[in-house]
């Protein structure tokens, strides 16, 4: 009889360990990190299993901001933005939504908590935090069963630092951007903001890869508006003087050189408009770079 309960009892004992470690499985919080070396940002992502909460945890050297959005693209996308607090100490971290390729504007239907520990450590930011109910937002939400879910990263200027408490404060464009993924179903999980804030350091990326490369903003237009203006001012209005002055004689030359001028002034306020309609056109002002 013994022999015959055996098995059984043998078989119960390894349910009961598959049983246990499967609950093990299930009380580690699912991480997933973006880590790059050229801009020595990491960004580290917890869905959490239970609410429509997601933690994170942001490392990087101090931009002048730096932005991780929740998308493919700018338009649509939920962008965290990073920035100095005004003193220096700490990190303010400011939800925005963008309608395109232009300055996204703050978005206050959302609440963004950091742990204690977050803040300016010698210079870099570091913070471990909570996006409340982030996984929806008004234009979208966030690809949470996907091994390739789809996000962008944005940062400013290495050297024009942004010190603003302001989550509203206005952002130049960036420096460069790019696209990544991450695997958010490893990354879902419960307990996620207590493994984060344990989370050692990591040079390396886990469940996460850049799409391509960074690409350098190189604002082409404000370059081109810089050009047509200066050669309007220090080329074409000069001679268009010396048309009406000196060589008045020949009035032709004069309607030739204020005709190129009036061409150029008005191309460059084309381009200068243009430009504008990327910013926001709000009243409070302008504190931050
Ligand atoms: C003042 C703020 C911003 C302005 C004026 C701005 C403007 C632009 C413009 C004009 C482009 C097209 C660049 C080109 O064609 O070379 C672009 C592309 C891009 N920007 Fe921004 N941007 C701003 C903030 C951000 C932020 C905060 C992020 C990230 C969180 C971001 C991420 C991207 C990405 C990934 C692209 C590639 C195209 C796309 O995904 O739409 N930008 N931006």
């Amino acid at each position: 009889m013994a022999s015959r309960l055996l098995p059984l009892v043998g078989l119960l004992l390894v349910s009961l360990s598959v049983y246990a470690q499967a609950d093990n499985v299930t009380a580690v919080a699912g991480i997933s990190t973006f880590y790059n070396e050229d801009l020595g940002i990491t960004f580290t992502l917890n869905i959490d299993q239970n609410s429509e909460d997601i933690n994170f945890f942001l490392s990087s050297p101090p931009y002048s901001w730096v932005g991780v959005g929740f998308g493919s693209e700018m338009a649509r996308s939920l962008m965290l933005v990073f920035y100095s607090s005004q003193d220096g100490q700490s990190v303010t971290i400011s939800p925005r939504l963008a309608t395109g390729e232009t300055e996204p504007a703050h978005y206050p239907g959302l609440t963004v908590t950091q742990e204690n520990s977050s803040g300016m450590h010698n210079g870099d930011f570091r913070v471990v935090g909570t996006c409340k109910g982030c996984r929806v937002w008004p234009t979208g939400r966030m690809v949470t069963n996907s091994t390739t879910s789809p996000f962008i990263l944005g940062f400013g200027s290495p050297t024009n630092t942004l010190a603003s408490n302001d989550p509203t404060v206005r952002l130049k464009r960036h420096e460069g951007y790019g696209r990544f993924t991450m695997n958010t179903i490893q990354a879902t999980g419960v307990n996620g903001l207590s493994a984060l804030a344990a989370l050692p350091l990591t040079n390396a990326s886990d469940g996460a890869a850049l799409i391509g490369s960074l690409q350098k903003d190189e604002d082409r237009q404000a370059f081109a508006h810089g050009i047509v203006m200066t050669l309007a001012t220090l080329g074409v209005a000069p001679v268009d003087i010396v048309t009406a002055g000196a060589l008045r004689r020949w009035p032709v030359l004069h309607m030739i050189t204020s005709t190129a001028l009036m061409a150029f002034v008005l191309g460059g306020m084309g381009v200068g408009i243009h430009i504008s309609r990327m910013y926001l056109i709000v009243s409070y002002p302008v504190t931050g770079s």
